[in-house]
C-alpha cells in the first residue's frame, strides 16, 4: 500500500513587502487566489488530509480555506516557515504515519505532475526528507542548495545569511518539500532562530537530517517557472504572467486560434471551442464558456458567467455579463450586454445597450430567435424581445415591455408599429424576413 500524505499548505507570513492589507496569498492570479491554486494542485495529487497554517488576523483566509475543505491552523505571532510547520504537524492526528508534503501559498504554478513526481520519487528513495529544486537565471531572494562534493545535497542556505560564493549558486530552493512524518517530529522541535531573520527556518531540516546520518534527495522541477513564487506586488505580475501564459498555450493547443497571446487576457477555468478566433486585446473572465466557430474582439470583454453557442461573434467594444448568447448571434460594435437571455440568430446592433440596474436591483432582458435589435436600442430591464422581433435605430424600450414576436418597435419611448409601416419599415432597413 502506499505511504498516506498529507499536504500542509504555509500561508501565515506577514506579506510584508506586497504592502497591503489584502493577506498576500489572496491575491489574485488570472480568476482565483494564488491559495486557491496552491489548494488545487495539492487536491490534485489525493492527499489524506490538508491543514493550512494561516495567521490569526486572516479571518478572511479562514472562511476562504474552510471553503476549500481544508483543516486551519493559526500561527500567533508567524515565526518563520519551520515554526509553522511544526504548528501543523502538532494537529495532526498522533496515528498519522507516511510523510507531510510542505507547499507554500504563494507558489501558485507548480503542477499537480511535478508534486506527484517528487512524491514518488521521496518514496522510492527511502530519503528522510526530499527537496524540490530549480536552476533559475536570477535567484536572488531565494535559499540557496548547497551541495557536497559528491552531489548529496548538504544544506539551504537563505539569501540572507548566505555569502557572496552561496549566492552565486543558481541552484534554488523552491520551498516545495516532502518529508516523513517521523523527521518532522523529530527534527522540527529542535530548531534554532539563531540566524539574521531571528526565524524557525524550516530549510535547516535538511543541515540537522545529514548530521543525524539521514538522507536529504533532491528532484528538479521539471520546469522552473513553476517555481516562480511572489513576496511583492511586482514579483505577482511576473507569477501572473507565467499563468495566462500557460493558460493561453493551453487553449491553444486545443485548437483556439489566439491571434496576439500577449494582448489577450483569459483566466481559468474558461471552456473554448476548437476552431474559435480570439482577436487582439480581449478579455476572458473565470468561468466562461464558448463555443465552437466563435470570433471574439478585438477589444471586447466577457465577464462572469457569460455564456456563448457555437458561432458567436462578439466585435469591439462590446461587454458581456452574466449573459446567455444562443448559436449565431451576433454583437459586433459598441454594446453592452448584461443579466440578457439571447437566442439563435440574433442580431444586436452597434451601440445596444440592455440597461440591467435600476439602482437598486439587476434585470434580465430576453431576446428571441432571429429577433434584430437596431443600431443605439437601448433595453430598459426587466424587457423582452420575443421571436423575429425588431426595434428601430435608438428606440428605447421602457421597463417590461413585450416586444412581440415579429412586432416592429421604434421611437423614445418606443412603440409599435402598425402593420403597413412595419412591413415599410422592415423592407426599408433589409429586416425582413
Ligand atoms: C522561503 C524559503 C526559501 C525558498 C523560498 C521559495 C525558508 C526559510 N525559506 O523563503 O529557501 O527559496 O521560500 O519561495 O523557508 N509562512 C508562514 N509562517 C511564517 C513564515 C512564512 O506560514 O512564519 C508562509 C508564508 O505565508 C509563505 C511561505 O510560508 O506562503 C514562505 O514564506 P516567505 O516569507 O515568503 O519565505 P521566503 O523568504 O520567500
Ligand atoms: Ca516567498
Amino acid at each position: 500500500m502506499e505511504r498516506p500524505c498529507s499536504v500542509i499548505v504555509l500561508a501565515a507570513g506577514r506579506g510584508t513587502r506586497m504592502k497591503s492589507s489584502t493577506p498576500k496569498v489572496l491575491f489574485d492570479v488570472c480568476g482565483i487566489s494564488s491559495l486557491e491554486h496552491v489548494v488545487r494542485a495539492a487536491r490534485g495529487i489525493g492527499a489524506a488530509r490538508l491543514v493550512i497554517v494561516l495567521s490569526k488576523d486572516a479571518r478572511r483566509l479562514a472562511t476562504a480555506s474552510e471553503a476549500l475543505g481544508a483543516t486551519t491552523v493559526v500561527q500567533d505571532p508567524p515565526l518563520g516557515t519551520g515554526h509553522a510547520v511544526r504548528l501543523a504537524v502538532d494537529a495532526l492526528p498522533a496515528t498519522a504515519s507516511g510523510d507531510v508534503l510542505v507547499l507554500y501559498g504563494d507558489g501558485p504554478l507548480f503542477s499537480a505532475e511535478s508534486l506527484a513526481k517528487l512524491l514518488s520519487h521521496h518514496r522510492a528513495s527511502g530519503a528522510a526528507e526530499t527537496l524540490l529544486t530549480a536552476e533559475v537565471e536570477n535567484p536572488s531572494g531565494l535559499g540557496r542548495i548547497v551541495r557536497a562534493s559528491d552531489g548529496a545535497v548538504e544544506r539551504i542556505v537563505e539569501e540572507i545569511d548566505a555569502d557572496a560564493a552561496t549566492r552565486s549558486i543558481r541552484e534554488i530552493n523552491t520551498g516545495i518539500l516532502a518529508l516523513t512524518v517521523e523527521a518532522a517530529r523529530e527534527q522540527l522541535p529542535r530548531l534554532s532562530n539563531a540566524n539574521r531573520k531571528g526565524e524557525y527556518y524550516l530549510t535547516d531540516v535538511v543541515a540537522a537530517l545529514r548530521a543525524s546520518g539521514q538522507t536529504v534527495a533532491a528532484v528538479p522541477v521539471a520546469d522552473a517557472r513553476e517555481a516562480l513564487t511572489f513576496n511583492s506586488i511586482e514579483e505577482l505580475s511576473r507569477v501572473r504572467t507565467e499563468m495566462r501564459r500557460r493558460i493561453l498555450v493551453s487553449h491553444m493547443e486545443n485548437g483556439v486560434d489566439i491571434v496576439d497571446p500577449s494582448t489577450t487576457y483569459i483566466e481559468v477555468d474558461v471552456t473554448i471551442g476548437a476552431g474559435t478566433r480570439i482577436l487582439p486585446m480581449t478579455v476572458i473572465a473565470h468561468g466562461v464558456t464558448i463555443g465552437n466557430d466563435c470570433v471574439i474582439g478585438p477589444m471586447a470583454q466577457l465577464r462572469e458567467k457569460t455564456q456563448l453557442e457555437d458561432g458567436v461573434e462578439i466585435g469591439n467594444f462590446v461587454e458581456v455579463k452574466k449573459s446567455r448568447i444562443g448559436a449565431k448571434s451576433k454583437a459586433k460594435h459598441l454594446s453592452y450586454l448584461g443579466d440578457a437571455v439571447l437566442g439563435k440568430g440574433v442580431n444586436v446592433g452597434c451601440g445596444t445597450i440592455t440597461a440591467n440596474y435600476d439602482g437598486k436591483l439587476k434585470h434580465e432582458t430576453r431576446i428571441g430567435d432571429g429577433s434584430f435589435v437596431g443600431s443605439g436600442t437601448v433595453l430598459c430591464a426587466p424587457a423582452e424581445l420575443e421571436r423575429n422581433a425588431m426595434t428601430g435605430a435608438g428606440a428605447v424600450v421602457r421597463p417590461k415591455s413585450v416586444v412581440g414576436e415579429s412586432e416592429v418597435w421604434v421611437g423614445v419611448p418606443a412603440r409599435r408599429l402598425d402593420e403597413a409601416s412595419a412591413r415599410r419599415k422592415r423592407e426599408g432597413t433589409g429586416g425582413s424576413r
